[in-house]
């Protein structure tokens, strides 16, 4: 399939209806995903881009249908990653000597993962490819999000072609940001910002202001990943801009995992406890046994501050509230608030050692813990809603500071 997108632009890439995990298991994908692949047909031909692995053999036989390989004249791999360079092997078996544009960073992902010496030619920021009467002008993105990614801009149409920044797991056949359900595009958007780009948003910040300093008119962005940004482009370049500035709403998310339901009772407690003091937020609750990591990630990006809570096991903590842990503490957010819960029987470590796992996040810890032995009874879910209470006016305390 081929999607006219500007003039001499079109789409050629794979939409992924079935797909529900990303990053192996990593990464859920409710709503599918695409691998945006397109072809630049100039005076020469650019194909920027190609797809996943497992639809390589497809991609090269709906290309056929657009264009003979032959008259590609230029491969642009913006990125390393298998989801955008999983095709360039089948491809690259029928045109070999076709040269491959891309970042020194992106020789050694492609050649580490395919093992393949194909006709490399590296590009830094600022050097340009003539197409004839426009240019591809190549700008460098290390960490957006790997070393290798890029970003190339075709003049005389305007045209960013972004790879993986701006982009979000959705597929649609609409294509255009115009015409997909709004809140789900951004929902999907905050989703892949929060749980990819959180740790390199200083990243983001220092690329989106170089590119402005570029004054290049733009009216589009071609994304490798969900919709095309024809409509306004510039409204998910401000939201990169507020995500990546320590981003926070009115919101405490508190999550929990619950042997028999004393640390539930715990959670429900503390979270009463919130609203009664502070009416304006949005508390929200999740069993991270029970819901899905990505979508608690992503809540998590939205909060000013967290609490989490474990029953002790095992001189220890239960095993999906250590995996969230874990999550959050390699996402490295930044000028969050936290503490930590938990219901425990005889030794009680788990309050301790989530606070400890917190501060290794990067999370500002408002004190040391509730911890309750067995099961709160009612002067136990009333000390759960003082504490509550306190962890509200500590949590808009350092909102306002
Ligand atoms: Fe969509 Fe970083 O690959």
């Amino acid at each position: 399939m081929s999607v006219p997108i500007k003039n001499n632009i079109s789409w050629v890439g794979k939409v992924d209806w079935e797909l529900r995990k990303f990053h192996g298991e990593e990464y859920s994908t409710h709503k599918g995903t695409s691998y945006n692949s397109y072809l630049v047909r100039e005076e020469k031909t650019a194909l920027i881009e190609t797809v996943w692995a497992p639809f390589a053999k497809e991609y090269v036989r709906n290309l056929q249908k657009s264009i003979d390989l032959n008259t590609i004249d230029y491969i642009i791999a913006n990125h390393g990653e298998i989801d955008h360079s999983g095709a360039l092997p089948e491809l690259m078996r029928q045109i070999p000597e076709t040269p491959v544009y891309c970042t020194a960073n992106a020789v050694k992902s492609l050649k580490g993962q395919y093992h393949q010496d194909w006709n490399f030619k590296i590009v830094k920021s600022g050097d340009r490819l003539n197409l004839g009467d426009k240019d591809l002008i190549f700008i460098e993105a290390p960490m957006l999000h790997w070393p290798d990614s890029m970003f190339c801009y075709l003049t005389v149409d305007n045209v960013l072609f972004s790879t993986d920044a701006f982009g979000q797991h959705l597929a649609t056949e609409r294509l255009f940001n115009d015409l997909v359900d709004q809140s789900e595009l951004f929902q999907e958007c905050i989703k892949y910002y929060a749980n990819i780009l959180t740790p390199f948003s200083s990243f983001v910040d220092r690329k989106i202001k170089e590119f402005v300093s570029m004054n290049l008119p733009l009216d589009m962005i071609c994304t490798s990943h969900g919709v095309v940004w024809r409509d306004n482009p510039i409204q998910i370049v401000t939201k990169y801009l507020e995500w990546s500035a320590n981003y926070q709403e009115n919101q405490i998310t508190i999550i929990y995992d619950s042997m028999w339901d004393a640390t539930r009772k715990i959670a429900e407690a503390i979270a009463q406890g919130i609203a009664e003091q502070d009416g304006t937020v949005l508390v929200k609750i999740f069993n991270i046994a029970r819901a899905d990591k990505n979508d608690i990630i992503t809540e998590v990006f939205k909060s000013k501050a967290i609490l989490v809570g474990s029953p002790t096991i095992n001189k220890g903590i239960l095993s999906a509230v250590a995996g969230i842990l874990e999550e959050i503490r390699g996402l490295g957010f930044k000028n969050k608030k936290a503490a930590a819960f938990g219901a425990y029987g005889w030794s009680g470590e788990s309050v301790r050692m989530i606070t400890e796992r917190l501060k290794e996040g990067g999370f500002t810890l408002v004190n040391d813990g509730l911890k309750l032995l067995w099961s709160p009874d009612n002067e136990g879910l009333a000390a759960c809603k003082a504490f509550g209470n306190n962890f509200a006016r500590e949590a808009v305390f350092a909102s306002n500071q």
